[in-house]
């Protein structure tokens, strides 16, 4: 194992919470829709523009609005989250992901990030782990959003390091999928029978630890 490959909403932050607060405000605001709340689950790792159409497509309503207002839409969404994410400090990092990016570098272990979230320079900036990152993976550069592999496959070319040398976290059943599909290990941080796809599922990001990781790589690639 050369490289940790982290998903960012949900493992290093708990920022999904916030992304769903915004979505249930436009959808109230904006288009006369109450979000379950078991929808929260079903947008994790999903795109902007692919969480707004699936809210649409859930309310029928999708056929009532063109290419121009879904894009309007979709920034009214990210304004309210900004709104919801403005006062976000090192205190919001996760339980024990500060000593598992501590553990993971004393082993020269190369870390990137490969979150569909186009905020997310901006929020590893406001946890001040912005500098601990080896490699950003943009999604506005991969053609293909989770559960497709190429975020995934991103974040390990960009240190050029084949995906058999990397493991890859997520909160998301989508983004294990598309961990697995980049051919990588996959750490669930959750509910052991919703990321039952996983090779590993902790059920708090406090269990996750060098030691861990390294033994399911080896376990996985054996
Ligand atoms: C992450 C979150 C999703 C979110 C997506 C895009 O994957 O889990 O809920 O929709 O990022 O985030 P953005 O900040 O670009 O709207
Ligand atoms: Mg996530």
């Amino acid at each position: 194992m050369k490289e940790c490959v982290f998903d960012l909403d949900g493992v290093i932050t708990d920022t999904a919470k916030y992304h769903f607060a915004a979505w249930k405000k436009l959808a109230a605001d904006q288009l006369t829709l109450q979000l379950p709340a078991e929808f929260e689950t079903e947008l994790k790792g999903i795109s902007r523009i692919d969480s707004l159409i699936r809210i649409l497509n859930w309310g029928k309503i999708r056929e009532h609005y063109n290419d121009q207002q879904i894009a309007d839409l979709a920034a009214q969404k990210n304004d309210y989250y900004l709104k919801e994410i403005a006062n976000l400090t090192a205190s919001d990092i996760l339980p024990g992901i500060t000593t598992l990016i501590n553990q993971l570098q004393e082993h020269d272990i190369q870390l990137s990030l490969a979150s569909a979230s186009k905020n997310a320079p901006f929020i590893l900036k406001k946890l001040g782990l912005d500098d601990r990152f080896d490699a950003i993976a943009d999604p506005a550069k991969v053609a293909h959003s989770k559960p497709a592999p190429d975020i995934f496959l991103e974040g390990a070319a960009e240190i050029n390091l084949p995906p058999a040398e990397c493991i890859g976290i997520e909160d998301a059943v989508a983004g294990i999928q598309a961990i697995k599909a980049a051919g990588m290990p996959a750490i669930g941080v959750g509910d052991p029978h919703e990321l039952r796809q996983a090779d590993e599922v902790v059920t708090s990001t406090a269990k996750l630890s060098f030691v861990l990781l390294e033994s399911v790589w080896r376990r996985v690639n054996s």
